[in-house]
């Protein structure tokens, strides 16, 4: 078995294939003159672990290459951010369902499917192969015990969060609530006023996602309002699009950390065991 990273989930790649004691796949990454990419990997084994965040078309594309380079062997996609998965219906006429369209094109040629929070886990079932979505509650949860919070409130939020703040706060005995969300815009949330136990207290936010950090500056501002000392932000999957970072330091956040699903400075603990054990407990 090798495990074989596209260019923008190199440090995952080889964090799972440290954590499975395997070797990495060597790939090189370049494009044609028209931009076009292309690639180039060393020679396969019998098994491939492949991982790939779609953060945007053209690692969706390099994915696209890397799984049909390896078609001579088995292949496990690993698939630690999927994008496009919010689009998960056909809200409006005329729409697609374009987390069908992105699953169906990846589904073939890999046996296999693992996800890593996926936003919701319905969309698995477009890639017509066993698919599973992982939870890295126990990992948040770690790197939160070892953050030094002294009994921190776990928020979600909004109610679909929920249930991932209520796993992460169970594995240490820590108090979880969440908050109620309207999305009016792209950028722009309102929340329902709650009473919370927030006063000269830490509390964390978790959520799977942060994009442009709307939902947490207006989550950050309502939690200052009602007493909160610390608002600390933590997610899976750290988008953050143009601007998110002031407007969420603007807001009054405290500090915000990602992991390593989408790579980048915010990546400040890592999925690597739980996808590893995860394999090996598949038995691929
Ligand atoms: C929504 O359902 C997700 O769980 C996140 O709350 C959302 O994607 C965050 O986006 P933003 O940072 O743009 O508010």
């Amino acid at each position: 078995m090798k495990v074989a990273g596209t260019q923008r989930s190199q440090i995952l790649a080889s964090r799972i294939a440290y954590s499975l004691d395997t070797a990495l796949l060597s790939i090189r990454y370049s494009r044609f003159p028209d931009s076009e990419h292309y690639l180039q990997t060393g020679p396969l084994d019998d098994q491939t672990v492949i991982v790939g965040s779609v953060t945007d078309s053209d690692s969706f594309v390099q994915l696209l290459l890397l799984i049909d380079a390896c078609s001579d062997s088995e292949n496990t996609l690993v698939l630690p951010y999927m994008g496009y998965a919010r689009q998960d219906k056909q809200f409006k006429e005329g729409e697609p369902v374009s987390a069908r369209a992105v699953a169906m094109a990846l589904g073939r040629g890999v046996e296999r499917v693992l996800s890593v929070q996926i936003h919701d886990s319905g969309v698995l079932v477009h890639f017509g192969i066993p698919a599973e979505n992982l939870t890295p509650a126990s990992e948040v949860a770690r790197f939160l015990s070892t953050s030094g919070y002294s009994d921190p409130l776990i928020l979600a939020p909004d109610e679909g969060a929920h249930a991932f703040a209520a796993a992460i706060a169970h594995e240490a005995d820590w108090d979880h609530d969440f908050l109620v969300k309207t999305r009016i815009s792209g950028e722009e949330v309102r929340m329902e006023p709650k009473n919370l136990p927030v006063s000269s207290r830490a509390v964390v936010i978790v959520d799977d996602i942060i994009s442009t950090g709307g939902t947490l500056v207006t989550a950050t501002r309502m939690l200052h309002a009602q007493g909160a000392t610390e608002v600390h932000a933590i997610c899976v999957h750290g988008i953050f699009t143009g601007g998110t970072y002031t407007a969420l330091l603007n807001a009054g956040i405290t500090d915000i950390s990602a992991s390593d699903t989408i790579e980048s400075v915010y990546s400040r603990y890592s999925i690597a065991q739980s996808v590893a054990q995860a394999i090996e407990d598949a038995d691929y």
